[in-house]
């Protein structure tokens, strides 16, 4: 008989992320912001590069640009902070660098209570205007925004199955 893994801290942590589009007023801790910064160094990198470049907007105005010149981020405005993800462009694998980073900033704010959302950066019109108003670089592209805060709601989605999206050794559709 196999025996049952049981409860832990860790996957609990990952399974019951949900993307938060609606903030409570409380401020995030300083320390939980520094703590995902941490999460994020921490990240994978190909070769190790580690060509991030991580900005924390919590200006109210800056807050309130950048939410009007995404589409479907409008909610950036009412965040207590947001995190944005930039990587060095002539990296092969800034992408995955940047994406690796965006996640774990998401599940160390998640294991700490703060909700957030992936906003896309990469491949958006609006990424080059947002660069430009935080003052970034050309060197850099930006790859993700994560609007944060505590959630005020939390909205269940509907997720594949393992058995749907997965194969053990060779894929067979039957
Ligand atoms: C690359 C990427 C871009 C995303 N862009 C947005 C976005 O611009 N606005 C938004 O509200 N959610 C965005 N999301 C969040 C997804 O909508 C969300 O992850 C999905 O609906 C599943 O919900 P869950 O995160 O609660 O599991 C993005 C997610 C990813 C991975």
């Amino acid at each position: 008989m196999q025996q049952s893994i049981g409860m832990n801290i860790g996957v609990t942590v990952v399974k019951g992320r949900r993307s938060i589009r609606k903030f409570r007023d409380t401020p995030i801790p300083k320390d939980v912001i520094e703590d995902a910064l941490e999460c994020a160094r921490q990240a994978p990198t190909a070769r190790n590069a580690q060509p991030w470049l991580i900005g924390v907007v919590k200006d109210r105005a800056l807050l309130a640009q950048i939410a009007d010149l995404t589409d479907n981020g409008k909610f950036i405005a009412q965040a207590q902070a947001c995190f944005a993800v930039f990587c060095q462009k002539e990296q092969k694998y800034y992408l995955e660098d940047g994406c690796a980073a965006t996640m774990q900033i998401i599940l160390g704010l998640w294991a700490h209570g703060v909700g957030s959302c992936w906003v896309a950066g990469d491949k958006k019109p609006y990424a080059p205007t947002i660069q430009s108003i935080l003052g970034v670089p050309q060197t850099y592209t930006l790859v993700a925004l994560v609007p944060a805060g505590y959630p005020a709601d939390l909205i269940p989605v509907e997720k594949k199955k393992v058995r749907d999206i997965t194969f053990t050794d060779r894929f067979s559709s039957s």
